[in-house]
């Protein structure tokens, strides 16, 4: 096929960008880290193929999630100066006189003939990487700091861009000033690897949701006890039937019981993969509630994944912020077997990037290590 003249110029500057982008970006590999050219050779594949091949390599040979998505940042942001860097050659040759031809209706066939770009006399535009790597942390943004300095989880995750901005920045560690620690934060993450600090913590604004069947005389923050009354609404307006719960907000020294209460039944081993040793718990965050399904009286916590309370808070339980926190298979990075009952807020927009996402756990949302013992 002959070459179309009037790609030719745009495809020599996007190779020239692309040239540029690369170099700048290149990464010292560590001493005893695969090159490209030996994964392409291990995976016989030709060039262009070795995207793929070497992505399915790399999950092979084990890197992690996390790397990889390290791995994928770092190519975004290669795009991005590509494509910045395409179009700023674009401008140039086209202020050149060498730029695209096909809006002229009198063009001089001569001017169509494949080659370069005319390089203009002050030379082909940088790319500017500094430019790219200062957006890219909400923390140097005032709205965000601001938002946060406030208290003001759902602000600060709007100043951020939303919920999946936020949770990339989080997870590619470029929001130091966001911390997954403090528990006074809907997006805190506790697990058998992440006590809360302090241990004995106890949350501030602990109310009794409204209109909602409370088995227990336990309490919520006040943004989850209000987000569970629209879910508990919308559930029964939904025809999926009627949502009690049993506990929500369990303080230290309650943790320390329903925990012992465990071990007294099963043994450590046992109780460790069902219950949170005291300090370790959601329940202290009070942003954590075991839900179950009534239908005149209610059932237990095990009834809740079959009854159709359970399937429609599967389904929507997100669009009110909440998530389930120990899915179905994930004990090997959320500690503990599936617990269908357990409801974890964490705001409408995490929760819309978590079920958006496809995730399973809090702990890859946020690109954190797994936590399957303490
Ligand atoms: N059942 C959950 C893991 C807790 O005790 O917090
Ligand atoms: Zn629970």
């Amino acid at each position: 096929m002959s070459p179309d003249p009037e790609l030719s110029p745009r495809r020599a500057a996007r190779a020239e960008a692309e040239r540029l982008a690369t170099a700048a970006l290149t990464i010292t590999p560590a001493a005893d880290a695969p090159t490209r050219r030996q994964l392409r050779a291990e995976s016989g594949l030709a060039a262009e193929q070795e995207g793929s091949g070497i992505r399915a390599l790399l999950a092979v040979r084990g890197l992690t999630l996390a790397a990889r998505r390290r791995r994928a940042g770092v190519l975004a942001a290669a795009m991005l100066i590509v494509v910045a860097g395409a179009v700023a050659i674009g401008a140039a040759a086209s202020a050149g006189g060498a730029g695209p031809v096909a809006e002229s209706a009198d063009v001089d066939a001569s001017t169509l003939v494949a080659g370069p770009p005319a390089v203009p006399d002050e030379g082909l535009p940088v790319p500017q990487i500094a430019a790219v790597a200062a957006t890219a942390t909400p923390c140097d943004d005032p709205a965000f700091t601001a938002a946060l300095a406030s208290g003001d989880d759902a602000a600060a995750i709007a100043a951020a861009g939303g919920g999946s901005a936020f949770r990339a920045a989080v997870a590619a560690g470029v929001a130091p000033c966001v911390s997954l620690s403090d528990p006074n934060r809907e997006w805190v993450v506790v697990n058998k690897q992440r006590p809360l600090d302090p241990l004995d913590y106890r949350a501030g604004d602990l109310v009794m949701p409204q209109n909602v069947r409370a088995l227990e005389e336990s309490s919520l923050r006040s943004a989850p006890a209000s987000a569970l009354t629209e879910l508990v609404r919308a559930a029964s307006d939904a025809g999926a039937g009627e949502i009690g719960y049993l506990s929500a907000f369990r303080s230290y020294a309650t943790q320390q019981s329903t925990y012992a209460g465990r071990v007294d039944v099963g043994g450590v081993e046992e109780a460790d993969r069902e219950s949170a040793r005291a300090g370790y718990s959601e329940h202290q965050t009070g942003l954590a509630v075991d839900i179950v399904p009534c239908d005149g009286s209610c059932g237990t916590l095990d009834d809740i994944a079959s009854s159709s309370q359970g399937a429609w808070v599967r389904d929507h339980a997100w669009e009110y912020g909440f998530i389930t926190r120990y899915a179905e298979g994930r004990e090997s990075v959320s500690g503990y077997l599936p617990e269908a009952w357990h409801q974890r807020y964490i705001g409408r927009e995490l929760a819309r990037a978590y079920h958006e996402g496809g995730y399973t756990t809090l702990e890859e949302f946020f690109g954190l290590p797994a936590a399957p013992t303490y």
